[in-house]
């Protein structure tokens, strides 16, 4: 095997294992782990399903595509991107995926192992395993900065940036998954304007383009990148939402601008020609539901929901002491970072079931473990509530990621103010054993 493949890991469904085995003792979990909509009770519309059955119907929808996706379906998002008065596309410049997954795998697999992308960190570990395991050694981040909103630490990106010459470019998650961050256009100029000076190529990952909400709007690359290379990575596995549809596709901007970005562009399409095609069904399906009339009001509607319970949230943890908290502005995240200096190995949460206790001190027994990953294990064991720790984001925060999904509201709330609760008595859990130690 290639060193590489040790890189490869996803914490994200690691943990579901463990949380199955609570599952088999006869509990209800709280899945907080995945961003599937769908896993939480979000309800398809019932014209977004005709349209798909309709489809169902139709032969076409059983064959191959062009290797570079159907071209009405191109030429319609070319279209949506250029109604944003930036960087002008044709259909040529659109190249489909089975979701952005595979697009994110191929991209970085066709870079030298010494070309590196410079991705934020706490990072979404699709794009950071991908990335180490083509260079075949971990990620080269920069900080997203929880003392600051989320927003990057332009500096630590400068100064990598400028003393390794090996990165080719920047990627950008906005809006961000796991921080639930929506960049300001000046954040997003500062990228541009570095990657101007050190002649990078800027990736910005946008599937969350169109989930914002409470004023919130997300800057599209496009907008601020002016004549550099660039692309834009888009999908339907969160919007409509379809991820088990496995479609996602990329938006090459400036084609032209460089001779290697060029070259880039054409060895991805190259890639998807040896496979054939990306999947064509839901291909088919984006026009239709996109200009559906229905699709607007729709997703606004989803968007408020999540702003509803972003506000939740922030009335439930933003007053709880020794946790940094940010408020979520777009995509569907939260990330809640400890105060480092308060967590220690001694602390814990209540877990009065011996099968469940004896499960959460066989998985205590792991080596070296991060902080964070203590708390997520005890939340599990004793909340039942299933979160991802941030050190597993490929970051030295600790903290833990957590969903907005929940679609029914009072669930949400409950599941909150449990985390709340348990967030404080673990905090205070270590005081306590001290205090009985001493009496
Ligand atoms: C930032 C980001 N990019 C890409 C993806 C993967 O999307 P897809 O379902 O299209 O593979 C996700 C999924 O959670 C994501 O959060």
């Amino acid at each position: 095997m290639r060193p590489g493949a040790e890189e490869l890991n996803y914490e994200i469904r690691g943990i579901v294992k463990k949380a199955r085995m609570i599952e088999q003792l006869g509990y209800d979990i709280t899945w907080e782990n995945i961003g599937d909509p769908i896993q939480k009770s979000n309800t398809i519309p019932s014209w977004m399903k005709a349209i798909v059955a309709d489809l169902v119907s139709n032969d076409q929808s059983y064959g191959y595509s062009d290797s570079k996706g159907m071209l009405e379906t191109r030429q319609f998002l070319a279209e949506i991107n250029n109604r944003r008065k930036g960087v002008q596309i044709t259909a040529d410049d659109i190249l489909f995926f089975n979701g952005l997954g595979d697009a994110i795998a191929k991209l970085y697999q066709f870079l030298i192992p010494t070309a590196r992308i410079i991705g934020p960190s706490p990072a979404y570990s699709t794009h950071s395993s991908a990335e180490a395991a083509h260079a075949n050694t971990s990620p080269i981040t920069y900080m997203l900065d929880p003392d600051n909103n989320w927003y990057p630490d332009m500096d630590d990106l400068y100064n990598k940036v400028k003393y390794n010459p090996g990165i080719v470019g920047i990627l950008i998650i906005n809006p961000d998954n796991p921080t639930g961050m929506v960049y300001p256009k000046e954040v997003l100029e500062r990228f541009v304007s570095i990657a101007r000076e050190f002649n990078l190529l800027l990736i910005a990952d946008e599937i969350y383009q169109n989930i914002t909400y409470n004023g919130y709007e997300a800057i599209a690359l496009s907008e601020v990148i002016g004549d550099l290379p660039g692309i834009s990575m888009k999908g339907i596995s969160k919007e409509f939402p379809w991820p088990g549809s496995r479609c996602g596709w990329m938006e090459f901007y400036n084609k032209e601008s460089s001779k290697e970005f060029k070259k880039l562009c054409t060895t991805l399409e190259n890639a998807k020609m040896i496979e054939v095609c990306a999947t064509m069904l839901p291909q088919l399906a984006i026009p239709k539901i996109m200009s559906h009339p229905e699709y607007v009001p729709y997703r606004k509607e989803a968007n408020d929901r999540i702003g509803r319970r972003s506000r939740i949230m922030e009335e439930t943890l933003g007053d709880v002491k020794g946790i940094k908290f940010n408020k979520t502005k777009g995509a569907f995240y939260n990330t809640i970072i400890f105060e480092e200096s308060l967590l220690n190995a001694d602390q814990h949460l209540p877990v009065d079931d011996p099968k469940v206790r004896a499960l959460l001190d066989n998985w205590l027994q792991e080596k070296e473990m991060p902080h964070d990953k203590r708390f997520v294990y005890n939340l599990l064991a004793s909340e039942k509530i299933c979160v991802v720790p941030v050190s597993s984001f490929c970051s030295d925060l600790r903290g833990f990621r957590v969903t907005l999904l929940e679609e029914n509201e009072e669930v949400f709330r409950q599941t909150f103010k449990r985390l709340a609760d348990s967030i404080r008595y673990y905090l205070e859990s270590s005081k306590k054993v001290a205090l009985a130690d001493t009496h």
